[in-house]
């Protein structure tokens, strides 16, 4: 199964690093906190980070006493920035389809996945080759695309009034699991959907206990900062999930 790799689109790349260079973005108010605040103590942990992309959380996992990190991702061009900007003699990066984790022969204290699983068709062949990777009470957390977004197939995402307020979110085929398109810096990006139960049934079924799950929201102090993302109370854009083995 030949797997997109977008990140490496020259157009779609510079797309993506303007819109992470600037400070106020959805990842740093909402989805980044949210996923430091589950992870454990990481003092002399190993940790695996499927989609690494720049890095960022790499570093930030070594300044919090992380004993060794491995990065993968299937971008050069995501990675040559990790290597750049957050490099560390206790951090590897490797350029491989997460698909092919199974090909790793350590084991780690720690997986995490930071927006990158819906860009993966086979969620539950990850999570099984995750599930062998980690030791014993080992953690998994992920963050993805809300599946109230993935679900997206064509249309207004929004019903609007007069004024450009957003009433509600056009919900459909939330049932209809699999690919979707969409343009994002460029046409045709593929992404897949699921909905939750599919999503919280694979971890179970793998042998996963679930132990938290975060929808980030805006609290009062980012709103009377940032008063647009009163949004996500009709949809939150993020959905995160730490389990144990
Ligand atoms: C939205 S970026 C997130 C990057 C980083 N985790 C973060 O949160 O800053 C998604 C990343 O997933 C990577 N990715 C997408 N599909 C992948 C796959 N099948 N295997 C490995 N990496 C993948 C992309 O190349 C990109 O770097």
């Amino acid at each position: 199964m030949a797997q997109q790799n977008i990140y490496d689109n020259e157009i779609f790349f510079a797309g993506y690093k303007k819109i992470r260079e600037n400070q106020v973005n959805a990842n740093n108010l909402f989805e980044i906190p949210a996923l430091f605040s589950m992870m454990p103590n990481l003092k002399d942990k190993t940790i695996l980070d499927l989609g690494c992309g720049f890095g960022e959380h790499c570093k930030g996992f070594v300044e919090r006493g992380a004993k060794k990190v491995i990065g993968i991702d299937i971008s050069e061009k995501m990675l040559e920035i990790a290597k750049q900007e957050n490099t560390d003699s206790k951090i590897t990066y490797i350029n491989m389809p997460m698909e092919n984790i199974f090909e790793l022969t350590e084991k780690f204290d720690i997986v995490i996945s930071s927006l990158a699983f819906h860009y993966v068709e086979d969620f539950a062949g990850v999570v099984k080759n995750v599930y062998n990777l980690l030791n014993e009470n080992g953690a998994f957390i992920f963050s993805q695309e809300n599946p109230l977004c993935t679900c997206h197939s064509g249309g207004q995402r929004w019903t609007k009034d007069e004024n450009g307020n957003k009433l509600y979110l056009n919900l459909s085929n939330y049932g209809i699991e699999g690919e979707r398109e969409s343009t994002w810096f460029v046409d045709n990006v593929k992404k897949y959907h699921r909905t939750f139960s599919s999503i919280v049934n694979t971890l179970i079924e793998v042998g996963f206990s679930i132990n938290k799950m975060i929808e980030p929201l805006p609290t009062e102090e980012i709103l009377s900062q940032y008063p647009d993302y009163k949004d996500l109370f009709h949809k939150p854009d993020f959905l995160l999930v730490k389990c144990t083995k």
